[in-house]
């Protein structure tokens, strides 16, 4: 089966993805392609997808410096229905003979269109619209034969349209969640310009990439790196699909597990009807961390361990693929990490291979989100435990641990980890947060246990609630949960003389403590 599609023409804007994410959910097959991809190319793809129609994203450049990335003007007689958004929509503008010029004032934010015309992208949709717009050129003269749709107070021509060519533009962006009834003016597009029929769904996207990993690995075999998080869980179920035995799962405890994680693991995944391996490298870890007590160097240490025991095993089974969960997010924080300040190394096993010696690396999930990630799980029956997990750091309890890490202290933090864990999902709360976990500080103080003193240490809990982690809030657990995880923490655990909760958001802090 051919599913309708639309193509989204990349401009190198930073939401392009997210509209091949929007039109997915809109149960219409998306696929990102390059900005300068040709006409000829487009009806080749034809064979394997029913091209619909075309969307240009947004980007950085002005469309009229030297460089600006173009599309093949012969798309624009193609008679694909077409949609400009920002600068995909200045580039039409400007294609085709209209003016776009820098803005008297930029525009960033919520802005309000006024709509003059509600036809195309924008039938159905009120007077006033709620946008986001985010430009500094602006559309000044229109193409012959296009006719201005609404307004803006810093946009004459915030919307445009050519209804016999059925071609469309937006100067704001109706991917993004500011844009109140941005996914109208997207159905819009996909149902009533272009025609589609929603019939790509979930089921489609694993018949797609069970397809794909066939291809990429042949008869080969390949590793995955399974930490039990819902990433590489997800890579795992969808390529056991695909190469059955030839795939080796590969698990590495590396001491910093939370209590019965390791075996959680193997219960779900030793059935999987692939080759799956559990490594105990506890003592090698440790060993490592000896003396360590900064962050940084934890995680580096951390980092190397891992892919020393990865690689030994890869070997051992003779695998030349690398599985790996990589999902879209992960793959623009590398991207932006260029620009941006280091926060933190973050040791992800998806983020393993650069110096491994693999034919191929197969990233499977490269295109998704982490509810999408969630949804693919559903549908490969993977159990709940599994598709509602909260995240965890591939450092573990290591990160969790203040200063030097050792047995004893790890084994405290694991206990305390269980008791905040274990009540929290008592009391119902698990569903409403992002995270909830315990940390173990390095400082003591004093107490008194049985009408002595005490002098122990000091058991953080931290719960938060966020949406991507890229900012979050602290969690208002309500005092008796939180009376009873200080008192089971005290009572149960003799190291603990002190229980307390950390009340601050990110930024300024993170959501782990290293
Ligand atoms: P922070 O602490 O930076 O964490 O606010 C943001 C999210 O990322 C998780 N995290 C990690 N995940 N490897 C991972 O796979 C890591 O090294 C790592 N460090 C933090 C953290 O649990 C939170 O959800």
């Amino acid at each position: 089966m051919k599913y309708d599609t639309i193509l989204i023409l990349d401009f190198g804007g930073q939401y392009c993805h997210l509209i091949g994410r929007r039109v997915r959910e809109q149960g219409v097959y998306s696929e990102i392609v390059p900005h300068d991809i040709t006409f000829a190319e487009i009806k080749a793809l034809d064979k394997k997808f029913t091209v619909k129609g075309l969307i240009l994203s947004g980007g950085p450049d002005s469309v009229y410096a030297r460089d600006a990335p173009r599309c093949d003007p012969t798309i624009l007689e193609s008679k694909l229905p077409i949609l400009g958004l920002c600068y995909g929509h200045q580039l039409i503008a400007h294609l085709a003979g209209g003016k776009v010029e820098p803005a008297s004032h930029r525009e960033y934010g919520t802005a309000t269109a006024i709509i003059e015309h509600r036809i195309g992208v924008l039938k159905d949709l009120g007077k006033k619209e709620r946008v986001w717009m985010s430009h500094g050129d602006t559309v000044f003269t229109l193409p012959q034969g296009y006719k201005a749709l609404a307004h803006s107070e810093n946009t004459p021509i915030a919307a445009f349209g050519n209804e016999p060519k059925k071609i469309y533009g937006l100067q704001w962006h109706p991917e993004v969640a500011h844009t109140e009834h941005g996914t109208q003016m997207l159905r819009n597009f996909l149902f009533e310009v272009s025609n589609c029929e929603p019939n790509w769904q979930m089921e489609d996207f694993i018949k797609k990439a069970v397809k794909e990993i066939k291809h990429a690995v042949r008869t080969g075999k390949a590793v995955v790196a399974l930490s039990g998080g819902i990433d590489s869980s997800t890579a795992t179920a969808l390529t056991a699909q695909a190469l059955g035995k030839n795939l080796t799962a590969v698990f590495v405890d590396h001491g910093f597990m939370r209590e019965s994680e390791p075996e959680f693991v193997e219960r779900i995944f030793g059935n999987m009807g692939i080759s799956f391996v559990s490594i105990n490298a506890a003592g090698q870890f440790l060993q490592k961390l000896k003396g360590v007590s900064d962050p940084e160097e934890k995680r580096r240490i951390i980092g190397r361990e891992f892919v020393r025991v990865f690689e030994a095993q890869a070997k051992k089974v003779g695998a030349k693929y690398l599985i790996q969960g990589t999902i879209y997010p992960d793959r623009i924080e590398s991207g932006l990490r260029k620009f941006s300040e280091k926060i933190k190394t973050h040791h992800n096993v998806a983020g393993l291979p650069t110096r491994m010696e693999f034919k191929d690396i197969v990233e499977p999930l490269r295109d998704l989100y982490k509810d999408e990630v969630r949804k693919l799980a559903e549908n490969l029956e993977l159990p709940k435990e599994i598709v509602r997990r909260q995240p965890f750091p591939g450092p573990g309890l290591a990160v969790r641990t203040m200063g030097e890490v050792t047995k004893e202290k790890i084994g405290i933090l694991r206990q305390a980890d269980k008791i905040v864990t274990d009540e929290i999902e008592t009391a119902g709360l698990k569903d409403k947060l992002w995270q909830y976990f315990a940390v173990l500080t390095d400082t003591k103080s004093t107490g008194v246990k049985g009408d002595a003193r005490a002098y122990g240490y000091s058991i953080v809990i931290r719960a938060v609630e966020s949406r991507e982690a890229m900012t979050a809030s602290f969690a208002e657990i309500p005092y008796d949960v939180l009376e009873r995880i200080s008192t089971r923490i005290t009572n149960e655990i003799s190291q603990i003389v002190r229980v307390v909760y950390d009340v601050t958001h990110k930024p300024p802090a993170t959501i782990e403590w290293e």
